[in-house]
């Protein structure tokens, strides 16, 4: 190897290390969606997007223009927690959603690695509808769970999936417009970094408990195959299994790759040397 290649390898090296500790910007990702500007800016401002960027395994729950209804009427901080409620642990594109086991799912969001969020707020329920659409709402009883998933805006599979949704999602008492109950036993944030789907697994409200939800109009749905519960026995926990062996396997990949990409370093950094 001739000298003068030494540096130029070790400048490659370094740059291959650093690239692979920002994943994403997802302020850039989104600026090319200008329909997506005042959520956008929205996520600037509260710092959502910063903490959005630290994240390796996300899918955000995006609303285009003029759909933040609620939201823009809200002081920063519950602007805040509303938006960290959007932002989903774990990896969901249209073709996964389409696919839940049973379904649906349980969610862990953004704003439970808060560690303030209370009861089941920082959780979110997914269900196939009776029509076939998919439909979130926040697990905090006494909800709304009208949410729809309209379209996939964007991905960088499988680290981050931006998603369209019709409304917004409202936990209730998020504002604080209720008295406050004890919090749960609440994990830290770095517990709940290291193992999102520990938190889901532990959520007792996995059933859909609502008005909506689909039951003896399964037969006629124009999907039979994704109605939840279509002709399987059901156990209340399917949902938070099917969730918790996501996130090891995403991690899984992602130490791989976190390795493959040190171990080419190592080996660039070697070659250079002799
Ligand atoms: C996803 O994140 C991992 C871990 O940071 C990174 O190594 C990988 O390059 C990322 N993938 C994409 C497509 O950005
Ligand atoms: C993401 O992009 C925005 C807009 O260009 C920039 O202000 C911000 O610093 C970037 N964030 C990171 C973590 O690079």
């Amino acid at each position: 190897m001739s000298h003068s290649a030494r540096p130029m390898i070790l400048i490659a090296a370094v740059l291959l290390i650093i690239s692979s500790a920002s994943a994403f910007n997802i302020t850039l990702m989104l600026e090319k969606y200008p329909e997506f500007g005042e959520f956008n800016s929205l996520l600037s401002k509260t710092g959502i997007a910063a903490e959005i960027n630290r994240r390796r395994t996300v899918t955000v729950l995006a609303l285009s223009n003029g759909r933040l209804g609620e939201i823009n009427s809200k002081t920063e901080d519950v602007q805040k927690r509303i938006l960290s409620n959007h932002v989903v642990l774990d990896y969901y594109d249209t073709n996964k959603l389409n696919k839940l086991k049973n379904g649906k799912a349980v969610l862990t969001t953004l704003y439970q690695a808060s560690g303030t969020a209370d009861d089941q707020q920082g959780f979110l329920n997914v269900f196939h509808n009776a029509e076939g659409h998919i439909i979130f709402g926040s697990a905090q009883r006494g909800s709304q769970m009208n949410s729809q998933l309209e379209s996939a805006v964007t991905a960088q599979p499988y680290n981050i999936s931006i998603l369209s949704i019709s409304s917004p999602i409202i936990a209730n008492g998020i504002d604080g417009n209720w008295s406050p109950m004890p919090p749960m036993a609440a994990p830290s944030p770095s517990d709940t970094a290291a193992s999102p789907a520990d938190d889901a697994a532990e959520s007792p409200e996995v059933t859909v408990t609502n008005a909506d939800a689909p039951t003896s109009d399964d037969a006629t749905s124009p999907n039979p195959a994704e109605a939840p519960g279509a002709g399987s026995p059901t156990s209340p926990d399917d949902a938070a299994d099917a969730d918790a062996d996501a996130p090891n396997s995403a991690a899984a990949v992602s130490g791989v790759s976190l390795a493959l990409t040190l171990a080419s370093a190592l080996a660039l950094l070697v070659a250079a040397s002799l």
